[in-house]
């Protein structure tokens, strides 16, 4: 983690949708090994303050909301939103609270119905912005959240790779995006490199089954466009006609050896008459989506330990057809040279397809 942790700090992090947050409860998460606890402090707000009483060092988690403020399980010292703390029960009456006694605060923002927490230097927040998605707004969704082992670049690559759905996804999505043979030879992904990531658009044939093409539509081509926010959320958007499901995965470092997942499917015109059945459906399908897709990163997490200890580094073959995770890559290293390093400007014009055999360190 420590290699990345420069690259990953200052940023805005997904919690959640906002209306995930409810009063009385609290939200426990930890992003690059801090512990944070989310609640709605007295007006409803959604706050954030650091996962630890200052008085014996205690996680607040463990303890419960009262009046919008989080009481410690231990002694009931009682911290608002803003992680001051306004009440000791065993202070004197003459005492005033120590001007000590608070925890860290971190700044939130809510943007289109989802919930962001900023890490890192808290003076540099006003100065970002988490990645706009104004499809909350408008689309049904639903968003699950999952905790596994993996590593975060492979992880946050992996929703782009065109490929892998035909194969790692065959049983929920496979035919539904078109299949391995859904994509020309040479597909044309218009790989475009940006200041915050990575943007492009690439066209499957519709090779869905006979009932889905009922349903989607028979038009010979499918259009998949995909967008990756630096550092840590992909976006893919598949469109049939006036039909769209639009898939988030945001990916943040939990600890070393984690990373917590949070997959948000919305969908445009489906299932318009069954909102209930459309929720119900689109929550099974990501379910099983991310399942297929953890399975695989755990597992790919496991040999690519292995080998950095034995080797000192991971050994991959590549192919033409990887040009969006080479894109990808070569994106993610520019950006931790550039936040280790006074290292150069990203070159923004259309990467080239990399040599084969790219090691991946
Ligand atoms: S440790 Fe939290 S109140 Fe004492
Ligand atoms: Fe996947």
């Amino acid at each position: 983690m420590e290699r990345n942790k420069r690259m990953l700090t200052d940023k805005w992090y997904l919690i959640g949708p906002t209306e995930e947050i409810r009063a009385n409860k609290i939200k426990k998460i930890r992003i690059l090994g801090e512990d944070i606890v989310i609640f709605r402090d007295a007006a409803g707000v959604p706050s954030a303050i650091e996962d630890r009483c200052c008085h014996r060092n205690v996680p607040l988690s463990m303890g419960e909301i009262k009046r919008g403020c989080v009481v410690c399980p231990y002694h009931g010292w009682t911290f608002n939103g803003a992680g001051e703390c306004v009440h000791i029960p065993s202070l004197a009456a003459e005492d005033p609270i120590p001007r000590t006694a608070k925890v860290r605060c971190y700044p939130v923002r809510e943007q289109h119905k989802l919930l962001w927490v900023f890490v890192g230097d808290e003076s540099r927040a006003e100065k970002t912005a988490p990645p706009p998605i104004p499809e909350m707004d408008q689309w049904p969704f639903v968003a699950r959240e999952h905790l596994f082992e993996a590593d975060l670049e492979s992880a946050a690559e992996s929703l782009l790779d065109p490929y892998h759905i035909a194969f790692t996804h065959r049983d929920s999505i496979g035919t539904l995006l078109g299949s391995i043979e859904g994509l020309p030879q040479n597909p044309d992904f218009h790989i475009e490199v940006v200041e915050d990531g990575l943007i492009g658009r690439y066209q499957r044939e519709n090779t869905s089954s006979f009932f889905e093409k009922q349903y989607f539509g028979n038009t010979p081509q499918v259009q998949v466009h995909y967008r990756f926010f630096y550092p840590n959320l992909s976006r893919l958007e598949i469109v049939f006609r006036d039909r769209v499901l639009l898939i988030l995965e945001h990916i943040m470092q939990v600890d070393d050896q984690r990373v917590s997942m949070t997959q948000i499917t919305l969908w445009k015109n489906i299932f318009r008459p069954f909102p209930w059945f459309a929720r119900y459906f689109m929550r099974r399908k990501s379910d099983k989506i991310v399942g297929e897709d953890i399975a695989l990163l755990r597992a790919q997490r496991a040999i690519m330990d292995k080998m950095k200890e034995q080797e000192g580094r991971v050994r991959e073959v590549s192919v033409r057809g990887d040009a969006i995770s080479l894109a990808f890559r070569k994106y993610w290293r520019a950006k931790l040279k550039e936040t280790s390093s006074d290292a150069p400007e990203i070159s923004k014009k259309q990467p080239p397809f990399e040599a084969a055999d790219a090691p991946n360190e």
